[in-house]
Parts: C-alpha cells; sequence; structure tokens
C-alpha cells in the first residue's frame, strides 16, 4: 500500500514516515523544504534500511501533484504540509492563508481528480478555542480562534468536512494534536527549528545544550497547581503511531472521522523543567516574563475516543519525552545542519 506524506522531512512527517515504513507501507514524501531539510529523511531511510521517493513539490502547484499522482498508484494521504509558526502567522496573515487552506484546497483537488480520496490531516488543539474547558472531546463545539494560524487549521477542517459532504466517497480524518515532543529513541531525528524556538521543550533543549542561556516562563499567575502553563504533551512517536491507526481507519471505513491525539494528562510548564532536569542531569536556568498574549491556562485532551475508535493510546510519559528530546538535542546541537 502506498501512502503520499506532504510534508514528510518536518518534524512530525519524518517521525511518521519511519512508522510507515516500519509498518510496511510504502512511503512517498512531498516536499518543498520550506521548514525542513533533506538530511532528516536520509536519516529515516538509514534507520530503516527502506528507501522513500521524494518530490521536491509545493502543495500549491496543481500541476507538479497532478504529476505525482499519475507516477504513483497512490492509496491514501497524510496531509501534513503547512506553516505553523503562531506569532509569524500574525504578522503574515496571507501567506499563512495562501499556503495551508489554499494548498490544501489544491491538494484535494488533485486527489479528486486522481481518485484517491482518503485523507489524513494534522489538525489541532487550537481548533476548541478558549471556549471550551478540558479535558476536551471532539463532541465540544470549536471554538474562537486566537491567531490566524488557528483560523487555518479551522478552516480546513471545514473544507474537508464539505468535501465529504458533497460526496461520501471521501474517507478523512481529522486528527487534532495536542503538544508533540520527544524524538526517535536513535536520537538521529527530531525536532530542528529555524531561529529562536517558539515551543517550550525546543527552547528547554537549546539552554540545557548552552546555546541559550535561560528560559523565560510566560507567566506563572495562572489559575494552575503552580501558577504556570498546563499542556498535554505527546511523545511524537505515539503521535505517528496514531496516524497508521488513523490510515488503518480511513483505508477500511468511508466517513468523516475526528480525534483527538494526547495524553490526557497536563503538565505545567515547571513540571516539564523538572523532567528536563532529570533527563539532562543539570539544572535549567529560568526566570519568570509576562504572560504571553493568546495563551491558555490550561489545555489537555479527553483521548478516548481514539481509543474507542481507533485502537490508539499514547504509550510514553513525560520523563520519556525528555529523554528522547535530550537525545536528540546533545547528540546534534546544531540539529541536522
Ligand atoms: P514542520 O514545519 O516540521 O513540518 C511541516 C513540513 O511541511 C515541513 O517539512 C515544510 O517544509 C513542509 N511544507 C510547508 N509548507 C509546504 C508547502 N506549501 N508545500 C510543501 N511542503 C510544505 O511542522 P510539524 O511540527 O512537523 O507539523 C506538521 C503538521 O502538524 C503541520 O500541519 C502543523 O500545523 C501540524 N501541527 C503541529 C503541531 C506542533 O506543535 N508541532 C501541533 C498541531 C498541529
Ligand atoms: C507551552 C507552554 C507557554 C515557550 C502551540 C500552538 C498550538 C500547537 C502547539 C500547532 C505554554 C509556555 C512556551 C517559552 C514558556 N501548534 N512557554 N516559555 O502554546 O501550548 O501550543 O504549539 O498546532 O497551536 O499554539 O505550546 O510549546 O508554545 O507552550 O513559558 O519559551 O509553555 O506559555 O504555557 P502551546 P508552546
Amino acid at each position: 500500500m502506498s501512502i503520499l506524506v506532504t510534508g514528510g522531512a518536518g518534524f512530525i512527517g519524518s517521525h511518521t514516515c519511519l512508522e510507515l515504513l516500519s509498518a510496511g507501507y510504502d512511503t512517498i514524501i512531498l516536499d518543498n523544504f520550506c521548514n525542513s531539510k533533506r538530511e532528516s529523511i536520509n536519516r529515516v531511510e538509514e534507520i530503516t534500511g527502506k528507501k522513500v521517493k521524494v518530490y521536491d513539490c509545493d502543495i500549491r502547484d496543481k500541476a507538479g501533484l497532478d504529476k505525482v499522482f499519475a507516477e504513483n498508484s497512490i492509496d491514501a494521504v497524510i496531509h501534513f504540509a503547512g506553516l505553523k509558526a503562531v506569532g509569524e502567522s500574525v504578522s503574515k496573515p496571507l501567506e499563512y492563508y495562501d499556503n495551508n487552506i489554499g494548498g490544501t484546497v489544491k491538494l484535494c483537488e488533485a486527489m479528486r481528480d486522481a481518485g484517491c480520496k482518503k485523507i489524513v490531516f494534522s489538525s489541532s488543539a487550537t481548533v476548541y478555542g478558549a471556549e471550551n474547558q478540558s479535558p476536551l472531546r471532539e463532541d465540544m463545539p470549536e471554538g474562537k480562534t486566537t491567531n490566524p494560524y488557528g483560523t487555518t487549521k479551522l478552516y480546513i477542517e471545514r473544507v474537508l468536512k464539505d468535501t465529504f459532504a458533497s460526496d461520501n466517497e471521501w474517507s478523512i480524518c481529522l486528527l487534532r494534536y495536542f503538544n508533540p515532543i520527544g524524538a526517535h529513541k536513535s536520537g538521529r531525528i527530531g525536532e530542528d527549528p529555524k531561529g529562536i524556538p517558539n515551543n517550550l521543550v525546543p527552547y528547554i533543549a537549546q539552554v540545557a545544550v548552552g546555546k541559550r542561556d535561560h528560559l523565560n516562563i510566560y507567566g506563572n499567575d495562572y489559575n494552575t497547581p503552580d501558577g504556570t502553563g498546563v499542556r498535554d504533551y505527546i511523545h511524537v512517536v505515539d503521535l505517528a503511531l496514531g496516524h497508521i491507526k488513523a490510515v488503518e481507519k480511513i483505508m477500511g471505513e468511508k466517513g468523516c472521522f475526528i480525534y483527538n491525539l494526547g495524553t490526557g494528562v497536563g503538565y505545567s510548564v515547571l513540571d516539564v523543567v523538572k523532567a528536563f532536569e532529570k533527563a539532562c542531569g543539570h539544572s535549567i536556568k529560568y526566570e519568570f516574563a509576562p504572560r504571553r498574549a493568546g495563551d491558555l491556562d490550561t489545555c489537555y485532551s479527553d483521548p478516548s475516543k481514539a481509543l474507542r475508535e481507533l485502537g490508539w493510546k499514547a504509550e510514553r510519559g513525560i520523563e520519556e519525552m525528555c529523554e528522547d528530546s535530550w537525545r536528540w538535542q546533545s547528540s546534534n546541537p546544531d540539529g541536522y545542519c
């Protein structure tokens, strides 16, 4: 069975390709490398001992997409390609709407034209907005998004739901990720942010390895046990395995399905700092700083629907997530270079 993975060279995509190859799927990557390097794919090939076909192509390039579908018999698509920096999306909304929404529309057109109507999409907990109380469930109404990035996820979900409503031959899985962190056990692939990391764990990892002086903790007066923000961190390998289950689901059934992929457990920023200190064996310097605009106090999932319907459950805890992040960061201090 052949799976096309858009954005397959990125953080979550590379881990998912590794698990797809290990599970025996033929894997084709389409990426424009705007936020990734080919080296991630070389390493996936090195770890699995298998070859991946790679297309350097933009999801907005319809002719390029048509060629990929013409040259391969693709059974399903896992769609990771997109821009993901919340702050950047506020200053460049048009780029985000064009790339993420426009790109997804082009991808779906190419899929329809090729008769491939099975897609797994990378959505986000951000679609729940601030209105819903954690634990967040898939049957809760979507909330108001607070930035253009989040709005792209909400609109793409609508595009895909409407696509299914118009043609029930489609099989669509919307996966709402919580906070993916960690890295593959080998330490050979991991998250390689460009410039200053926006997200907590890549930032902590760079402080731990000596690339940054200290972590700024955004807010210590939230309504949480220790005053710092609480999130549902999920190991990227558990997340990758969730995609395999989602592919199995859409291969067997038509419909538009939505699943949270999280652990169901919330950890505070200070909990994560402590777990990382344990993993790296030394203390992490931090300072309290003002709250970051748009942040929530608490966000964690109810992951029970994915267990019930996909037979998927996150198995790796916060200590393993930090150990694996640290192995990746300490053995690749400058990322893929
Ligand atoms: P990433 O930036 O590492 O990977 C995205 C990949 O898509 C990159 O390789 C990039 O080069 C590629 N890409 C971007 N625009 C493209 C285009 N127009 N054409 C072709 N390729 C393009 O990000 P990630 O963390 O691996 O995230 C993957 C997906 O999961 C994204 O859609 C993201 O929004 C979503 N997501 C991520 C998180 C998270 O915290 N990492 C949480 C929820 C959802
Ligand atoms: C986690 C916690 C921060 C950095 C974002 C997106 C979301 C999703 C995942 C894609 C919060 C605190 C962070 C730092 C800190 N992405 N923090 N100092 O904000 O939960 O989610 O990534 O869909 O849409 O919004 O993740 O890792 O940025 O923050 O104190 O330097 O760490 O305030 O409490 P977030 P994060």
